[in-house]
């Protein structure tokens, strides 16, 4: 099997070089009102990710092997969205239960439709994932948190919450990103942002920042007495720019640069961006075969 350690030192020094050190900061409401006010979003990343990724192994089947599952555990998962996960990690548990539970109602919705009529008894909570309040003590064997933590207002409420509400020998996997994961995107991206002379301000990294898969082991330590970590990585391969473009565009909102109304921002702005990241991902292709996104993620995994 090809090797799936795609993190070359050519790219850690380019990280080191390109990854600004201060991140995008987004609110729970700004998740709730404008990126998950749909399944776009979602829809758009899950589709290229299992499209261009080139690790054999689904990044689902490593956070289902985290999990260890027996098929009879009570399972929540905090920031469920639209049940992608819940979907493919269902059948491991058949003869457990699914909480999912996410801020928005709409992602919320396409999971109940996506889970509707399954063998595992499913329950959709509408809250923030500080505020577990309508769960008991003890009620779960394992609780999930999938690239959701960095919207979450009051992490240690919330972690002090998933402590509360899982049950002694459970596993809390909390999966997130580096903040140099998918690095060929942002160097292409504040390539361009620099020859338009773009606002300092947008040359910011993923919000992820906040907890990352770098910084997150020392916060959760405070809450859980094990904090394991887990790396996983792939890399998506784009021999076409205008599948990448539409990651770029709709997926990460122009590497969040498109996240929130900026007045200073116009269309022909972002059409511009646009027009400069394509040409250095075609160049890229017509150089190497192919545009190259490495992912950098794994999971925490706290007892
Ligand atoms: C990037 S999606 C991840 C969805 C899913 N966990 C997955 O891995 O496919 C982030 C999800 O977190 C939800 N979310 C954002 N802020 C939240 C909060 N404070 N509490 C609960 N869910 C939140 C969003 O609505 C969205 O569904």
């Amino acid at each position: 099997m090809a090797s799936t350690d795609f993190r070359t030192p050519a790219l850690d020094a380019l990280a080191r070089k390109i990854i600004p050190a201060q991140h995008f900061e987004f609110s729970a409401a700004t998740a709730r009102d404008r990126f998950f006010n749909d399944t776009r979003m979602l829809d758009v990343k899950q589709r290229i990710h299992n499209a261009f990724r080139t690790n054999p192994t689904p990044m689902l089947d490593h956070m289902i092997d985290n999990l260890a599952l027996t098929g009879t555990e009570d399972l929540l998962d905090l920031g469920c969205g639209n049940g992608f996960v819940l979907e493919g990690l269902r059948p491991h548990l058949a003869e457990g239960t699914i909480t999912g539970l996410d801020i928005a109602p709409a992602v919320l919705e396409a999971a109940h439709k996506r889970l509707h009529g399954t063998a595992t008894a499913c329950t959709w909570i509408e809250s923030s994932a500080d505020d577990l309040s309508m769960l008991g003590d003890d009620a779960f064997d394992r609780v999930m948190a999938n690239y959701m933590i960095h919207y979450v207002p009051d992490l240690d409420r919330c972690f002090t919450e998933v402590r509360r509400v899982m049950r002694p020998g459970g596993i809390f996997q909390l999966t997130t990103d580096r903040t140099d994961s998918m690095l060929e995107m942002y160097q292409v991206h504040f390539a361009a942002l620099e020859a338009m002379s773009a606002p300092d301000d947008l040359f910011k990294a993923t919000p992820k920042g906040r907890l990352s898969l770098a910084n997150g082991a020392g916060v959760l330590g405070a809450h859980f007495e094990q904090v394991q970590t887990v790396a996983w990585q792939d890399q998506l391969r784009f021999t076409d720019p205008e599948p990448f473009m539409l990651f770029y565009e709709v997926g990460h909102n122009h590497c969040c640069a498109s996240s929130e109304p900026d007045e200073r921002l116009s269309e022909d702005f972002f059409r511009e961006l646009r027009d400069r990241v394509r040409t250095q991902v075609a160049q890229a292709i017509e150089d190497n075969g192919y545009f190259a996104v490495t992912k950098y993620t794994g999971s925490f995994l706290c007892r």
